[in-house]
């Protein structure tokens, strides 16, 4: 008998907590996990877990099924299932799983951080095959999944009527009466898990721009753990108010309980990454967008992972390490604005590349909406994403967030700042590729005139490239014989 309004298969801690995060809100769900144990543990230890986590009612409202027909046989039509396993081959194989089993116009909701190519795929061969598939971007970790995420539904609109308030319901709120969805409509295809990747890449940014910042804190002011906490704490009551900056204040008061010593001392200088970031930077290259920021901190975490080259190297190669010399408080305040500007700079590149893949995959993608899915329960959430909110609903088709007038005047007052920053950073040879990319970035974007007047000149020189003049008309080409021209003395 049809009972379930939901069913969700996979039951890793985040397909646990969106389960439960539905049942809080009401809705009946039906489960399902490829290894029946995790079912049984689940659904059976529901009775034990705290209330705020379990609500009243909550436990009979979830229901657990040892096969996906039986699961399937057992929701309402059309058939919601919503998929949270691995990104990749365990997604099509439970599609593959599902496809037989479903009748035309169910619904499967893809909730991982599938690439959206794969989204653009599976969007197309479910549709021939009848039937409707949404690649959905969940944000927010474990915590959000459980509390309320920011979700970035794409795929085939006519799914989005059936699964819009459940989705609305469960995600985190904003507003000043806490009653704004982080969850909107965002397009057709993979654009649900575009917007997730770029959502990733900025996350990237943010956090390569905060290590970088904690980096020069410590190095060439010497700060403290103890200092960089009050450092970030008087950050976060500032225009950089995030998620990011906040967990990073209290990374610095946690202790390690084997050495004594502060944790983040004893961790390890080596990040890993899942992909998103390097698939935003790879997809930025292939449209020819200069997402620079993002791809300097996706290098940021290869180089740090060579950490035993890195310590071979640091035994042979030599350069400055010294303190900065200069009035400590200003220059804490000087990092401060650089790491602010930067960010824009990170943000204004991300909606640049946002626009350039609407325009490639036809998708009419509304960039102030992204940025109040970002507003609240994802990892990039910030006080700034409101300002951004506002410089898209003031101008929708916004060319470049820099041109904005608020982010035109945050960017000029934080500039000798910024300057400051890296030019320090660089004598003192601290490595800032995150802060320096921004910079270069904006010099280059300002100016109307770039040295590639020259590069395409030598291109002519050396291979007959031809190139465009100032003069004539664009798209008219011109090629003169160097060599022969060429007036040596
Ligand atoms: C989120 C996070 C989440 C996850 C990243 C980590 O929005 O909730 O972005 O998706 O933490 O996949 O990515 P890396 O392993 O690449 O850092």
């Amino acid at each position: 008998m049809a009972q379930h309004d939901i069913g969700l298969i996979g039951l890793a801690v985040m397909g646990q907590n969106l389960v439960l995060n539905m049942a809080n809100n009401g809705y009946s769900v039906g489960v399902y996990n490829r290894t029946q144990a995790t079912t049984d543990d689940f659904v059976g230890g529901l009775k034990d877990r705290p209330e705020d986590v379990v609500h009243e009612g909550t436990a009979d409202r979830v229901v657990g099924y040892d096969s996906v027909e039986g699961l399937l046989k057992d929701l309402k039509s059309p058939r919601r299932v919503m998929i949270m396993v691995k990104a990749g081959g365990p997604v099509d194989a439970v599609i593959d799983q599902l496809k037989p089993l479903l009748d035309p116009g169910d619904i499967i909701i893809d909730g991982g951080n599938s690439d959206y190519a794969d989204t653009n795929r599976r969007y197309k061969e479910l549709k021939e095959a009848g039937l409707r598939f949404l690649g959905t971007g969940v944000s927010g970790g474990e915590e959000g999944a459980l509390k309320g995420p920011s979700i970035m539904p794409g795929g085939d609109p006519e799914a989005w009527p059936f699964v819009k308030d459940i989705l609305q319901k469960i995600s985190a709120k904003v507003g000043e009466n806490n009653d704004i969805p982080c969850c909107d409509w965002v397009g057709e295809a993979g654009a649900g898990h575009y917007v997730k990747m770029v959502h990733n890449g900025i996350e990237y940014g943010d956090m390569q721009l905060i290590c970088e910042a904690y980096y020069i804190l410590k190095h060439a002011l010497g700060l403290s753990n103890d200092e960089l906490y009050h450092v970030f704490k008087d950050w976060n009551e500032s225009e950089l108010e995030s998620y990011l900056i906040e967990i990073t204040r209290d990374i610095f008061t946690v202790k390690d309980p084997e050495t004594g010593n502060d944790l983040v001392d004893q961790v390890l200088d080596t990040a890993k990454q899942k992909g998103t970031g390097k698939w935003m930077s790879q997809h930025a290259l292939d449209l020819g967008v200069p997402t620079t920021l993002i791809t300097e901190a996706v290098y940021a975490r290869c180089l740090s992972a060579q950490k035993d080259a890195r310590v071979r190297a640091s035994k042979v190669l030599s350069g400055p390490d010294g303190q900065y010399q200069g009035d400590k408080k200003q220059f804490i305040e000087d990092v401060r604005q650089a790491l602010y500007a930067s960010k824009l700079v990170s943000y204004a590149q991300g909606y640049v590349q946002l626009d350039a893949a609407a325009e490639e995959f036809g998708w009419e993608l509304n960039n102030g909406s992204i940025a109040l899915l970002w507003r609240g329960g994802c990892i990039i959430r910030s006080r700034f994403l409101q300002d951004i909110k506002a410089a898209f609903d003031k101008e929708p088709n916004l060319e470049n967030l820099l041109l904005d007038d608020f982010f035109k005047k945050a960017i000029d007052e934080a500039q000798p700042s910024w300057r400051r920053v890296v030019a320090a950073a660089v004598e003192l040879g601290l490595p800032v590729p995150g802060f320096a990319a921004a910079l270069s970035y904006y010099d280059g974007y300002r100016r109307d005139r770039l040295p590639a007047n020259l590069l395409q000149s030598q291109r002519d020189y050396f291979g007959a490239h031809t190139y465009e003049r100032i003069d004539k008309p664009r798209g008219e080409t011109f090629h003169t014989d160097w060599i022969r021209e060429r007036n040596l003395s």
